[in-house]
């Protein structure tokens, strides 16, 4: 098992490396940047016909892809959710046909997962399975399978996995808009798919930066890590959180933006640094929130375009390529990929095996 890590000192880090390929196999053969046009081979349409709304379960990291794609299609006009599918039954209300119900899930085998696709499918729902195993038990039981082409990820800390979902959710995002009574595919189609191509090259020059490991050096005292963002942003802070938790053992915790004065705030001391993410949308709202932090002696350590709303402010700042909006969240989370690595490795933790964590878990 040893040698499959090349010359790295972890899986985890190995897979976070290996996006740029993962990432250009995601897209591979489904995206003409030049027509605007999204293709998936293996994905049959038909299943679209009945659709109305949108549902998204999932556990985890894939939950955090699942909320970045719920809002892309509520952005193109289709109604849709993500669900936790450990809380499915009780926060889903009345799924009929006319609710496509995506299950995502990289394993293909967590129990929570099977369990609403299982559910959905029930009570009539079309059902699809976005998923890295080919034939995994999602694979095999839902009605259509999207592949995210990530290759085998060992670490159970889930990274280039994460990346390739949102990925292939963007583009069937923008494929559901199409098909859709009201609902139409972004007007910049054209550019976001342009920037889906170029998005290898960007996260080769994130990961080339080497800001994530300098700062690991220096944030290793604090007392708990908080981690905010607005719209999609919210889901990349989300995501960052989860895995600076997954990995260091210490405390973090993901908000909206919006949020953190109600309630939140209350936790924040010089002690609780703040990644604040300045990527998408609506960022100048996420520096008066910062601020609002920065004011109680939080150090602001802004995540974004080098000339972003946050940039200004921020006591440290994470860069990412200027680049479509809906890809700039995607880099900002490399960043966080690597801050959560470099600090748990600062730590001497074990960060391919967490303790307490299973790579996929097959129990409700
Ligand atoms: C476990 C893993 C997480 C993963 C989640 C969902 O909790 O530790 O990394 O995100 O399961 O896994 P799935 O295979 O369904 O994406």
């Amino acid at each position: 098992e040893e040698a499959g890590k090349g010359a790295y000192d972890h899986y985890m880090l190995k897979e976070i490396h290996e996006q740029p390929t993962s990432l250009a196999n995601a897209i591979r053969g489904r995206v003409d940047a030049r027509d605007g046009a999204i293709t998936f081979e293996e994905f049959d349409l038909d299943v679209l016909d009945p659709v109305t709304q949108v549902h998204f379960v999932a556990c985890g990291t894939s939950y955090h892809a699942a909320l970045y794609a719920s809002r892309l299609l509520n952005e193109a006009g289709v109604p849709s959710r993500a669900i936790r599918a450990s809380e499915y039954v009780e926060s889903a209300g009345p799924i009929a046909g006319g609710t496509l119900t995506v299950a995502v899930t990289q394993s293909g085998e967590t129990a929570d997962t099977l369990s609403a696709l299982r559910e959905a499918s029930a009570h009539g729902a079309p059902t699809v399975a976005v998923t890295n195993v080919v034939g995994s038990t999602a694979a095999r039981e839902a009605d259509e399978t999207l592949y995210i082409r990530a290759g085998p990820e060992i670490g159970v800390a889930a990274t280039k996995t994460f990346t390739s979902q949102a990925v292939t959710l963007t583009l069937l995002s923008q494929v559901v808009a199409g098909e859709i009574d009201g609902a139409s595919p972004r007007e910049d189609l054209a550019d976001l798919l342009a920037a889906l191509e170029r998005l290898p090259e960007d996260v080769e020059q994130v990961m080339d930066l080497d800001q994530a490991e300098r700062l690991a050096d220096r944030i290793l005292d604090y007392e708990s890590y908080f981690f905010i963002g607005r719209g999609l942003a919210r889901s990349v802070a989300l995501e960052g959180a989860l895995k600076f938790k997954e990995i260091t053992y210490e405390h973090a915790e993901g908000f909206a933006s919006g949020q953190l004065k109600h309630g939140p705030l209350a936790l924040v001391t010089p002690e609780t640094p703040i990644f604040a993410l300045f990527t998408g949308e609506e960022t100048e709202k996420t520096v008066t929130n910062a601020q609002e932090a920065q004011t109680r002696g939080a150090e602001i350590i802004a995540v974004g375009p080098p000339d972003c709303a946050g940039a200004q402010i921020s006591d440290a700042h994470l860069t990412v390529p200027d680049t479509h909006p809906v890809c700039q969240g995607l880099l900002a989370n490399v960043q966080l990929q690597l801050v959560a690595y470099h600090t748990a490795d600062r730590f001497g933790r074990s960060i391919d095996k967490p303790r307490n964590l299973a790579k996929s878990v097959t129990v409700e």
